[in-house]
Formats: C-alpha cells, sequence, structure tokens
C-alpha cells in the first residue's frame, strides 16, 4: 500500500468499518450465511489505522486477528451487526459498510437441532427481511459525516454492472459506492480485488486490479477530499 506507514493524513479521524458476512441461525448448529472472508473490510481497517485513524472494525464471522492497533467488535448475525455498528457510528468521522449483510434471515430459530427424522419435514424455511444498516446510516448519519457503501454486481438483461451501482448509489443515499464486478466470478476470498469508486457527485473512479491493500488505500483517497 505504497508506505502507508510514512503518511498520517488520517490522524484525528475516527472510523468504523464492517467487515465480513453475518450468519442467521436456524437451529443451534446451522446457520444461512455467505461466502465474504472480510479480507477487504480488514485491509480498510489495517490501512486506515496505519494513516493514523482510530478505527473500529465491526467484524461479522472474520477469521483473522485484528489488524495492530483495530478495535474489534465481533458479531454473528445482521441484527448484532446492526447494533453494534449504530452504537460505534455517532462519534465517527466515516462508516464504511464492506459487510456482507444477509438480506432475509430464517423466520424463528429453533431451540434444538431440527431432526431429519422428525414427523414433519421442513420444504421450505421461512425467511423474514434484515435490517438495512447502510440505509438506516444514512438516515442518523451526524452532520459532515461520509457513509460509504460496498456493492458486488453482475451485469444482467436489465443493465451492466454500473448501471445497477448506479441506481443502488442513488437508491441507498450513501456518500460513496465502492463497486467490485463479480460476473466473472471467484472474488470471494481472492487476496486481489478491482473497483470502481462511485460517488453521489457523480463522479467514478476506477481502481485497477490489485491487493485489497492498494483498493483500500484507494477507498481512503476518495474519502479524504471529502470530509470536513
Ligand atoms: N447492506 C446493509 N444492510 C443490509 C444489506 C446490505 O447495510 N441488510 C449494505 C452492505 O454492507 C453494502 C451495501 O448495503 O455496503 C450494499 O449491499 P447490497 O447487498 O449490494 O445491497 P442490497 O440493497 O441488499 O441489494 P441487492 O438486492 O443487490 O442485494
Ligand atoms: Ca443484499
Amino acid at each position: 500500500a505504497g508506505g502507508d506507514v510514512l503518511r498520517a493524513d488520517l490522524t484525528g479521524r475516527r472510523v468504523v468499518v464492517s467487515a465480513g458476512g453475518t450468519r442467521e441461525p436456524l437451529d443451534p448448529v446451522r446457520y444461512l450465511g455467505n461466502r465474504s472472508s472480510g479480507k477487504q473490510g480488514w485491509a480498510l481497517a489495517r490501512v486506515a489505522a496505519a494513516r493514523g485513524a482510530e478505527v473500529v472494525l465491526v467484524a461479522a464471522n472474520v477469521d483473522a486477528p485484528a489488524p495492530f492497533g483495530v478495535r474489534v467488535v465481533p458479531v454473528g448475525t445482521a441484527e448484532e451487526l446492526r447494533t453494534a455498528v449504530l452504537a460505534e457510528a455517532p462519534e465517527a468521522d466515516v462508516v464504511v459498510m464492506t459487510a456482507a449483510v444477509a438480506d432475509f434471515r430464517p423466520a424463528s430459530v429453533a431451540a434444538t437441532k431440527l431432526k431429519k427424522d422428525s414427523a414433519r419435514e421442513p420444504d421450505s424455511v421461512p425467511l423474514v427481511r434484515n435490517p438495512d444498516v447502510l440505509a438506516e446510516l444514512v438516515t442518523k448519519r451526524t452532520p459532515g459525516q461520509l457513509v460509504v457503501g460496498f456493492a458486488a454486481e453482475t451485469g444482467d438483461d436489465t443493465g451492466d454492472v454500473l448501471a445497477h451501482a448506479r441506481a443502488k448509489l442513488a437508491r441507498k443515499g450513501c456518500d460513496l459506492l465502492v463497486v467490485n464486478d463479480v460476473s466473472g466470478g471467484g472474488v470471494f476470498g481472492r487476496p486481489d480485488n478491482a473497483a470502481v469508486v462511485l460517488a453521489a457527485d457523480g463522479t467514478a473512479t476506477e481502481v485497477p486490479r490489485g491487493s485489497k491493500d492498494a483498493v483500500a488505500a484507494a477507498v481512503w483517497e476518495a474519502v479524504l477530499p471529502r470530509l470536513p
């Protein structure tokens, strides 16, 4: 990340980053989850701390030790992530939501392990909608606070990756949306990444394929000039 130890351009800034993927329990041993490794959010936290920021990393099921100088708040479910992020956000200059938050969770959680030989065959799992943490952050943001979202998109017959991303940025109302094109597959858990940073002011900045630290540095480059 280009000598980030020598720059202190985030000194005095408070940053909250969410990372990983939520797990929504079905019973005491099973959950609905996703493939997010948490590596990109971890890199954002590490790079911000190295550049002088005070960093809280709300980590949903991330299998990695805390980056140096970062306070980690471990969470499991979307509800837990929401509670932790909303508790930390009021003090933050920037909130970055890299976590893959499950859109839905099982409507009920069995208190005991579901057995395959029970009388009733569970042919479907009723789901309910999870809260949209990013949308809530946008409505509750403090004056001057920046809210950054992440989106993994694929093109389809209704639009290409950027068209979907621009629509999402407008829908969410955040300041920046970092877009990963996952059409080719195989980004999850990979050490490298590529992205486009879309801003609410209409600008689009392409981040060339590189390490997740390099993408993290590019995100902070986009954040810095927008901080009050
Ligand atoms: N996000 C969130 N809470 C949710 C779902 C998503 O805070 N319940 C955040 C993610 O952390 C990410 C951004 O919203 O920063 C975009 O997530 P994404 O899943 O792409 O957006 P959705 O609105 O859920 O759209 P989609 O239908 O494409 O899943
Ligand atoms: Ca989603």
